[in-house]
């Protein structure tokens, strides 16, 4: 495997580049032509989940999530019982962040190694076409390293708080997609590792573009863990998802609607009835956009196979064992890729 120990080239920040005032974008973030964004014209949008029917365990609501992870990978969340005041304030907190100066921000510059900490590039393949945003990514797991921003100075508090809830949501949907694949309801969490699964955030900053034509705020990929929680921003939308071959963009039907994804790593337990989507996000001229992604994980070490009770002579074994660690380091070398990574590993069994 390749070095990943630091950047190909030196990496700028996407926020100073949109603040500069030029009218062109650099080309290193201009997307070839089949990638850039496309008019969406489908009026669809994905599945919407009352979490009150999930914790009663309500058959029609257990349905409906059975069939979102199976025909979409995406659902949106009401009723989930998170205080409008702490969603708000979290993403305010991170809006401030990654408004403060260069100075404040070029404290927590990350590495390719871990990802840690603020950082506007993914992958590090000298020439890459890149994406226009800016990021932080932290570790929630208290072994792992954990590079917690000081400013502003109440951010870690409120996401100790945030996660605490994002968990609670966690562990009820990975026991109803347990009940739903006809498992026992602590299935999947074992298999995540147990009570203290891995959990991380990545923080998103889309800056103003001022060609959003040519540009991706996210290229096409699929979330490499778990499953996600995904709190979009209130005003501005952005996320797309890929459906029979069309964008479908998401739109969330409450403010406060929080977006649940299936992560390649409960598309392979399940052996492919959960689908981890490609999902992408687009930018715009005169909007930015904040939103955070909350990764729900199985702990680095477990080892990730299709779950024994799925696979059979009808349905074999679809993926080799492997575990989280190795799986999120093969596709880090990589960056975000506009196909499903978990799929081209089926070629190499
Ligand atoms: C991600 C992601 C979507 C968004 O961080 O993996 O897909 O709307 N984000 O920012
Ligand atoms: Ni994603």
């Amino acid at each position: 495997m390749e070095s990943v120990g630091e950047w190909p080239e030196p990496v700028l920040c996407v926020q100073s580049l949109s603040e500069s005032g030029n009218l062109v974008i650099p080309n290193q973030y201009i997307k070839p032509p089949s990638e850039r964004p496309s008019v969406c014209l489908t009026d669809t949008n994905i599945p919407v989940i009352d979490m009150t029917g999930l914790i009663s365990l309500r058959q029609e609501t257990m349905k409906q999530v059975f069939e979102a992870c199976r025909e979409w990978g995406f659902m949106q969340l009401v009723n989930h019982g998170v205080k409008t005041e702490l969603l708000d304030g979290a993403r305010e907190i991170w809006q401030e962040f990654f408004h403060a100066p260069m100075e404040v921000k070029k404290k927590y510059a990350n590495s390719p190694k871990t990802y840690e900490g603020f950082g506007s590039r993914l992958g590090v393949e000298k020439g890459a076409i890149l994406d226009w945003n800016d990021y932080y990514f932290l570790n929630y797991h208290a072994n792992c390293q954990t590079k917690w921003p000081d400013y502003p100075p109440y951010l870690r508090d409120v996401m100790e708080e945030y996660s605490k809830e994002i968990q609670r949501l966690g562990k009820v949907f990975l026991k109803v997609f347990s009940i739903n694949l006809g498992l026992n309801e602590d299935c999947l969490q074992n298999a995540f590792g147990g009570k203290d699964i891995g959990a991380c955030l990545r923080a998103n900053f889309y800056p103003k573009c001022p060609q959003p034509d040519l540009t991706l705020g996210l290229s096409s990929h699929s979330d490499p863990g778990g499953m996600t929680f995904l709190l979009p921003d209130k005003r501005v939308s952005g996320l797309q998802i890929r459906k029979n071959d069309q964008w479908v963009s998401v739109k969330p039907v409450l403010p406060n609607a929080i977006i649940v994804n299936i992560g390649d790593q409960l598309q392979v337990l399940s052996n492919s009835i959960y689908k981890s989507v490609e999902h992408r996000v687009v930018v715009h001229q005169d909007e930015e956009r904040v939103s955070l992604a909350y990764f729900y994980n199985p702990r680095n070490e477990m080892l990730i196979q299709p779950l024994s009770e799925l696979v059979t002579s009808k349905t074999p074994a679809l993926y080799p064992p492997m575990t989280f660690d190795d799986y999120r380091r093969f596709i880090r070398t990589k960056g975000p890729q506009g196909k499903l990574q978990v799929d081209s590993l089926k070629s190499t069994r």
